[in-house]
């Protein structure tokens, strides 16, 4: 039974963990409850900045939301404090003997396999390795996907697969504009892709897009669309009485008109649109990526299938934009097939039961899909599990906050807090000023963050 003061520590600062934090403040005044929020990097927000796109300012305004609970210092942020991985921080079990429970917000970082051969050339890359890569994520400094070839091929019908395509048909001068670091600027600069080839293995009628993404494509000022639809949008366009998401009719609109009309304007990058594609084989050379063999499907009682009829794109870099799966956290259970942690609303599961004082939100709770709002019920409906059991929860062996200060500094982990990050966050805001025209340039490399963060 609790006794002592209630501590609950949230492991992500990402969208899932934030909400979370926030809801569990909101109960402070009748559980008493302190809030540390523990994130592996320096720097708070998850994929609002290492996944939201660079050219989607107004987006990251949602960080405003998000950092409420930091404001007047009710809740704890402990940053650079990697828990339960194999290459350092603190392990799990050590963490658990500070607190009375633990909410796991760490998200899905894992790209997904397409299982074809030649997935492991140089030029093959998941689209989370080139998105964290032109995000200034610090472990993907040297990430850098080869644009030394004019063709790409995006694999995907979802969001990830728009942002990486937009980004890689904007140029260099539109994307200074943004938060990218230098060296992600330098690449882009010299960048020699032309023709960006999204791969979509269903019908127009079942692409993930949603309609305000797939309208910016056509926005592009340097990029043309070009739908090869190979008639599935001629006329009406495909059968639309089984759809009654509005989302879907908005997109068929747009591909219907861009398939209608000749909207080829001789910009010098191009984005394709080609439904009913699936990647058979990545060819290459000298161990990297020289072609992608794609293979027309048919939708079969809802089924993909292929026809065996095959084609070959001059490509020199493969992105696969297919989902994501979280990495299991050591000590609780995982389920591979879905890359979740098997829960009941948030209470983390083992063989039916609940693992005492273990909690589950965001991606790692329902699996890599769902808008950073999708996260705000996701934490509330978790948070109200945790309250539930809350009374009932075991004190911890050490809940003193010096306590747990001892075990990150005999663990080799310097933390650094909320102050801390808000001089690498006036960093970043002044570095924008050098380059002009950015509200901020990230600090990609982590030795740098800390520096900026200890003011050095
Ligand atoms: C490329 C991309 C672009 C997106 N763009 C948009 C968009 O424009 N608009 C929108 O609404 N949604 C967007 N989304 C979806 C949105 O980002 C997600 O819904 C949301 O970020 C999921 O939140 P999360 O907290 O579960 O995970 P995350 O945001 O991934 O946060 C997880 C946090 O956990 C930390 N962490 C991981 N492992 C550990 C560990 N072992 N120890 C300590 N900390 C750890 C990470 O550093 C990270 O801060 C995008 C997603 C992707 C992939
Ligand atoms: N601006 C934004 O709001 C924004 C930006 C980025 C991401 N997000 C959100 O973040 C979440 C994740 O986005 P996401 O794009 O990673 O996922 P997603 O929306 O689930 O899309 C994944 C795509 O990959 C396809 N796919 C899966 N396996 C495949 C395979 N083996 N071969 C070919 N195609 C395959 C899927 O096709 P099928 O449909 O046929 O399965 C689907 O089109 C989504 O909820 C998204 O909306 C939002």
């Amino acid at each position: 039974m609790t006794s002592a003061q209630p501590r609950v520590a949230v492991i992500g600062a990402g969208p899932s963990g934030l909400y979370a934090a926030a809801a569990l403040l909101a109960s402070a005044a009748d559980t008493g409850v302190s809030v540390d929020v523990i994130d592996r990097l320096p720097a708070p927000y998850g994929l609002v900045r290492y996944g939201v796109a660079p050219d989607h300012v107004k987006m990251k305004s949602v960080i405003r939301v998000l950092q409420k609970p930091f404001d007047p210092a009710e809740v704890h942020f402990l940053g650079n404090v990697p828990v339960g991985r194999e290459d350092g921080g603190l392990p799990l079990d050590v963490l658990r003997e500070h607190y009375h429970a633990v909410v796991h917000a760490t998200g899905s970082s894992v790209d997904r396999a397409l299982g074809v051969p030649g997935e492991d050339l140089v030029g093959s890359v998941g689209s989370g390795q080139v998105v964290s890569w032109y995000s200034g994520h610090p472990d993907h400094l040297g990430s850098a996907p080869p644009l030394d070839h004019p063709g790409v091929a995006v694999v995907g019908a979802g969001n990830v697969a728009l942002d990486v395509a937009r980004v890689l048909a904007k140029t260099a001068d539109e994307m200074a504009a943004t938060d990218i670091p230098d060296n992600v600027l330098a690449v882009l600069r010299g960048s020699a892709v032309r023709d960006v080839h999204i791969l979509i293995r269903r019908g127009p009628q079942h692409v993930k897009f949603t309609p305000a993404e797939l309208r910016q494509i056509g926005d592009l000022a340097h990029a043309d669309v070009i739908v090869h639809d190979d008639d599935l949008l001629a006329g009406e366009g495909p059968d639309r009485s089984g759809i009654d998401d509005r989302r879907q009719h908005q997109n068929l609109d747009m591909l219907t008109a861009w398939a209608a009309a000749d909207i080829e304007e001789g910009r010098p990058r191009r984005i394709h649109l080609r439904f009913l594609r699936s990647p058979v084989r990545i060819l290459g050379t000298d161990g990297r990526v020289s072609g992608l063999v794609i293979e027309r499907n048919e939708v079969v009682d809802g089924r993909v299938r292929g026809t065996g009829e095959e084609e070959t794109l001059d490509v020199g870099l493969v992105v696969r934009a297919i989902g994501y799966s979280a990495e299991p956290i050591p000590g609780l259970p995982f389920d591979e097939a879905s890359g979740t942690v098997p829960n009941e609303g948030g209470r983390v599961m083992r063989d039916g039961e609940p693992v005492v004082g273990s909690y589950v939100t965001g991606w790692i709770k329902r699996g890599p899909s769902g808008v950073i709002g999708t996260n705000k019920g996701d934490a509330i409906e978790t948070v109200e599990k945790l309250l539930e059991d809350l009374p009932n929860l075991p004190d911890p062996k050490a809940p003193g906050r010096e306590d747990l200060l001892a075990s990150l500094a005999a663990h080799g982990v310097e933390p650094v807090d909320w102050t801390d990050w808000l001089r690498l966050d006036a960093e970043e805001v002044r570095l924008g000023g050098v380059r002009g025209g950015a509200d901020r340039v990230k600090v990609a490399e982590l030795a740098a963050m800390l520096a900026a963060c200890r003011g050095a």
